[in-house]
C-alpha cells in the first residue's frame, strides 16, 4: 500500500508521516531529505548549484540512505557519512529549492523513490509524491497550515536548538519558499485532484495523526 503525503514546507508533514507509517508499520521516506542530500552533495564537491549535468553525475555515483534510529527518529547517510543534522543547517535550506528544480535531479531522485515504493508498503512525503511520483497511491493527503501557524512551531523548534531567527524573518522565509516551491517548472507543489486536506492549523501533533490514520483506515476497509 502506498501513502502519499504532500504540502509545503514547515506544515509537520515529516514528524507526522513519520507516526503514521510507525502505527502502520510501514516505511517512512523523507523526500525532502533527499533533495537536501543532493544539495549537500554538490557544496560537498563544490559545483555550480545550477550546473544540473554535474550535480546528476554525481548524484549518479552516490548513495542515500536512511537508517531508523529507536526514537522514531530517522537518521539521513550520504555515501555512508551521516548527514542528518548538517542537512538541516540553514545553509542548505537555504539552496534546497534551487537544486529541486533542476530537472535532471528529479529524474534521478523520483525514479529512486519509485523503486523504494515497489519493495515495500510505504508514507512518502513530499511535495510531488500524489502528483508525480505515486500518481496510483491508494492515499493521498495534502497537509497544509496556515502560515503563521507554521513560522510559530519553526519558531518554537529554533529557540529549543537555541537558534534565535525572529518569527517575521522565519515567516517571511517560509513564504520565499512556498513561492519557489509552487512555481517551479518542473513538479511544482501542487495539490492532487483525489488527495484529501487536512489543515493542521489548529491540530496538534497527536490530533494531526490520529485525522490521517482515519483516512486511511477507511480506506483500507
Ligand atoms: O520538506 P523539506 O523542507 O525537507 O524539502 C526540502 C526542499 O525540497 C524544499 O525546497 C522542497 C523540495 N522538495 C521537492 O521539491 N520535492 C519533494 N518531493 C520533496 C521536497
Amino acid at each position: 500500500m502506498k501513502i502519499a503525503i504532500d504540502g509545503p514546507a514547515s506544515a509537520g508533514k515529516s514528524t507526522i508521516s513519520k507516526l503514521v507509517a510507525q502505527a502502520l508499520d510501514f516505511t517512512y521516506l523523507d523526500t525532502g531529505a533527499m533533495y537536501r542530500a543532493t544539495t549537500y552533495l554538490a557544496l560537498q564537491q563544490k559545483i555550480a548549484l545550477d550546473d544540473a549535468p554535474k550535480i546528476a553525475q554525481a548524484l549518479a555515483k552516490a548513495t542515500i540512505d536512511f537508517q531508523n534510529g529507536p526514537e522514531n527518529d530517522q537518521k539521513v547517510f550520504l555515501n555512508g557519512e551521516d548527514i542528518t543534522e548538517v542537512i538541516r543547517s540553514a545553509e542548505v535550506t537555504g539552496l534546497v529549492s534551487q537544486v529541486a528544480a533542476l530537472p535532471e535531479v528529479r529524474q534521478t531522485l523520483v525514479q529512486q523513490q519509485r523503486q523504494i515504493a515497489d519493495r515495500t508498503n510505504i508514507v512518502m512525503d513530499g511535495r510531488d509524491i500524489g502528483t508525480t511520483v505515486l500518481p496510483d497511491a491508494e492515499v493521498k493527503i495534502f497537509m497544509t497550515a496556515s502560515v503563521l501557524r507554521r513560522a510559530q512551531r519553526r519558531y518554537k523548534e529554533n529557540i529549543a536548538k537555541g537558534m534565535t531567527t525572529s518569527l517575521e524573518t522565519i515567516k517571511t522565509d517560509i513564504e520565499h519558499r512556498d513561492y519557489k516551491d509552487s512555481h517551479r517548472a518542473v513538479s511544482p507543489l501542487r495539490q492532487a485532484e483525489d488527495a484529501i486536506v487536512v489543515d493542521t492549523s489548529d491540530l496538534n501533533i497527536e490530533q494531526s495523526t490520529a485525522k490521517i490514520l482515519g483516512i486511511i483506515r477507511q480506506k483500507m476497509n
